[in-house]
Parts: C-alpha cells; sequence; structure tokens
C-alpha cells in the first residue's frame, strides 16, 4: 500500500498549523514556549489522523520530553502502520531571535523504513543528483571531494559552494576551503535547509558537509532521498551512555558510514512550512483574518514543490 495523497494534504495541514502555532513567539526570545507550543498542536493533529504512526525521529526521549518523544505512538487506529520524524521547530533560536531559516518539519514512511536515530551528532555531506554516486564521499579528504566534484561538473573551485554550519568544530575545513578557494556559504542553525539547498542549482550550493544534529540528518535524507539526491552520515558518539543509547535503539556498528538509502527506504513523504522566512520559502505572515504558510513538499518523485495556505483565524 502507498502512503496516500491524503496522509500528504494532512501532513501539510499539520506543519502548517504548528508553523502557525509559533508565530506568537516569533522575536520573542521564547524559544522552549515557541518549541512547546508548535509541539503540542504537530502532536494533538498527529493523534487525529486515521494512522497507526509511531514516532522514531523525536524530541528526545519521554523522560526529557513529555511531547512526541521516540517511540510515542501516534493516531487513532486501523490506517497504515509509519515511522515518523518530527522537528516541530527547525531552527528555535532562529524563531527566538526573528531570523530567517525556521521551519515546521514532519517526515514519514511505511513502517521499519526510516532510520532510527539517537539524539546525538552526525558528519553529514550531500551534493544533487546531477553528481553521480561514489564520487563525493564522506571518507575523502575535503580537497579529494572538491576535486571530484570539480571535474565532474566543470566548474572551477572558485566557482563551487559549500554550505557549513558555522561551528569552531569545522575549522580544519573552513580553512581548507578557503585554501582551495573554494566559496563557503556558512548557516549558524538550520542544518535541514542546509542540506536541502543542494537540490536545485537555483540555491547555488554544490555541497553541503559538516557536523549537525543526526536526526536532522535523517530528516534532510528523507527528503534528498525523495529528489535522487546523494547524502551520507555517520553518527558521531562522545559519551558511553550515547553509545550504550544508540545500540539500545538497534545501532550494531557505532561507527557505519550510512548510505541514503539506508536512512530511507522505499516511498516517504516530507513536510516543511516556514515559520520565519527563509531560502526555501516564506514564513507564517498574518493578514487580517488569516495566516499564510508555505509548505516545501517531497513526495514519490515531485520535485520540492510549494504549496501555499490560507488558515483562517478563528
Ligand atoms: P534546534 O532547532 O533544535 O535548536 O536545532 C538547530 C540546529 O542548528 C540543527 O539544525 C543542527 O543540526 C543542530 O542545531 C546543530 O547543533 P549545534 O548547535 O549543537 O551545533
Amino acid at each position: 500500500m502507498n502512503l496516500s495523497k491524503e496522509l500528504l494534504n494532512n501532513l501539510i495541514n499539520i506543519t502548517s498549523n504548528s508553523a502557525i502555532a509559533c508565530y506568537p513567539y516569533i522575536g520573542k526570545n521564547k524559544k522552549i514556549l515557541a518549541d512547546k507550543s508548535a509541539t503540542d498542536v504537530m502532536r494533538n493533529q498527529l493523534n487525529m489522523l486515521n494512522i497507526r504512526g509511531k514516532v522514531v525521529i523525536g524530541e528526545g526521549e519521554l523522560d526529557e520530553a513529555p511531547m512526541l518523544y521516540i517511540g510515542e505512538k501516534l493516531g487513532i487506529g486501523n490506517g497504515p502502520e509509519i515511522d515518523i520524524a518530527v522537528d516541530p521547530v527547525e531552527g528555535t533560536n532562529f524563531v527566538a531571535k526573528n531570523l530567517p531559516g525556521s521551519m515546521s518539519v514532519l517526515a514519514v514512511t511505511r513502517k521499519g523504513n526510516l532510520l532510527n536515530a539517537p539524539e546525538t551528532y552526525m558528519d553529514k555531506i550531500a551534493t544533487g543528483n546531477h553528481i553521480p554516486r561514489g564520487f563525493i564521499d564522506i571518507d575523502n579528504t575535503v580537497e579529494k571531494n572538491i576535486r571530484n566534484y570539480s571535474e565532474l561538473t566543470n566548474k572551477d573551485n572558485s566557482e563551487i559552494t559549500v554550505c557549513i554550519l558555522d561551528r569552531p568544530r569545522h575549522k580544519k575545513i573552513i580553512r581548507e576551503l578557503h585554501r582551495l578557494n573554494v566559496n563557503i556559504k556558512f548557516i549558524t542553525d538550520g542544518d535541514v535547509s542546509g542540506a536541502l539547498l543542494v537540490s536545485d542549482k537555483k540555491f547555488n550550493v554544490d555541497i553541503f558537509m559538516g557536523i549537525g544534529g543526526g536526526p536532522e540528518g535523517v530528516i534532510a535524507a528523507a527528503a534528498l532521498g525523495t529528489l535522487n539526491c546523494n547524502f551520507q552520515g555517520r553518527f558521531l558518539f562522545k559519551t558511553n551512555e550515547d553509545k550504550k543509547r544508540a545500540k539500545q535503539m538497534g545501532i550494531k556498528d557505532l561507527n557505519k558510514k550510512y548510505e541514503i538509502d539506508e536512512i530511507v527506504k522505499g516511498e516517504s513523504i516530507f513536510c516543511a512550512t516556514g515559520i520565519t522566512a527563509g531560502d526555501l520559502m516564506n514564513g507564517v505572515l498574518k493578514a487580517d483574518d488569516k495566516y499564510i504558510t508555505e509548505t516545501i513538499i517531497t513526495h514519490k518523485n515531485s520535485y520540492l514543490e510549494l504549496v501555499k495556505k490560507e488558515v483562517s483565524i478563528t
């Protein structure tokens, strides 16, 4: 059985409503409240769907975040069994500070088709679907990846742009990119969007790389997989406790390099509604009696499609 168009429409409504729930908190420096209000809406509305859903990428463990925790069952009943990845607010700092790029995100697959990711970091690399598999690899040096990319695309290094989170942990990579005369697009948060920028030439990002959240890596892979883009990820564990938790979640080889089709299998749906405007879509706009939202979706082979919605203020 396929993931239906009806489910897709329901998910668009849900991310749209959870983004709207954040609207009052934009620029209010209240990221916990923003996250809570988006999470409440997402959870309540997922619970109304005719699905047998399970959160596999969520807001922490049950004891840490009582809503949308990993393993939580959602939905009424008899519908399809699906795995759900939730990120009610991706870019909480952006909402708190009214900066571009925050969004409310959901991704789903059939049961068993989405990697259960622990709350830990992930080393990631992504390129668009014009690059054949195997040339840009997380285990290559930065120099080799840039050389391969340059040869495959006939671009000079000075015409290549790499997107990376601006973090001290990336100092070595950044120094190397500067040495190679590659352009860098720094992002201060929100690496789901950062990874998605490789999906279309109009965003002018050739390669996304660097370390960010593991859950965000799985969510980005769900969208990039549908678009036939390339993504690899490897979890990074700091503490023994992290390693233990990962093993409990079924990860046997802690050093494994995951290819995109090991992260997300089969059909998936990805929906992301802008909270504040960013590179991918507009944020929530309030008109007199309604909110206007923009949601990007990927489903089957549909391109990153933009869906606009008007929601009356009741
Ligand atoms: P939140 O929305 O949960 O604050 O996450 C934002 C984010 O920038 C992610 O997009 C990214 O994967 C992660 O944080 C990076 O973590 P860190 O800020 O620790 O480098």
